[in-house]
């Protein structure tokens, strides 16, 4: 399984990165705007660091438009993946970029009939929504399991990226199901190390250790 991180913030991308725990970054405009940079530097800045695929989204709605758009994003770096809403126009974009060999991830997906047409179209991502589903009520992890079946029926190529993550529940249930790669926030991504019981396990080895006085170095 690929780990992107969901992020714009270049800090917390190296934190995570210098550990070996980035296959590729996701960006969005919400997280250019938090992030305060210009989208063409920031995006520059984070292809320099990560070596797998940074997802940099058109903000046009009109296909032709988005080519445009989508052809300046691709000249930051060869590692870009072009971000596209899946829209009619959005797909249409996706079939023109794929024809051009570049990279292409199809964003707000909330169905498998949109995902189904995102294959069709070349996306080398789809993008399933999984937070926002659950956010009214309906089931994000069960969209990602039924894209798995739908994709492995007819050996589609394009990989899940299971997105949208808000909880460390949300990352084991998309690995057992068998999403190709999550992104997430880098907070929930850190979360991943957390267990009470290794706190209070490790707590007991330290006083145990102090009443042996000894020092390992
Ligand atoms: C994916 O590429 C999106 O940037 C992201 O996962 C959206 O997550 P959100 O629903 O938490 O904004």
């Amino acid at each position: 399984m690929k780990f992107f991180v969901d992020t714009a913030d270049v800090p917390s991308i190296k934190e995570l990165n210098d550990l070996g725990m980035v296959d590729g970054v996701t960006t969005n405009p919400s997280l250019i705007l938090k992030s305060g940079r210009d989208i063409l530097e920031v995006t520059k800045e984070i292809c320099d660091m990560v070596s797998g695929p940074v997802s940099a989204e058109v903000v046009a709605t009109e296909a032709k438009d988005m080519i445009a758009e989508g052809m300046k994003l691709a000249k930051i770096a060869s590692n870009i993946a072009i971000k596209v809403p899946l829209t009619w126009d959005g797909l249409t974009a996706c079939k023109a970029f794929a024809s051009e060999g570049h990279m292409v991830n199809v964003t707000l997906c909330f169905s498998a009939a949109q995902a189904i047409l995102a294959a069709k179209a070349g996306a080398t991502f789809i993008s399933p929504f999984i937070g926002r589903l659950d956010d009214i009520n309906l089931d994000g992890v069960q969209l990602i399991e039924d894209i798995r079946t739908i994709y492995d029926n007819y050996n589609f190529e394009t990989e899940i990226l299971a997105a949208s993550i808000r909880s460390v529940n949300h990352i084991t249930d998309v690995a057992r199901i068998g999403a190709d790669v999550i992104t997430a926030p880098p907070s929930v991504i850190k979360a991943m190390a957390n267990h009470p019981l290794t706190d209070k396990g490790l707590d007991q080895f330290m006083k145990d250790w102090a009443k042996t006085g000894q020092k390992i170095v």
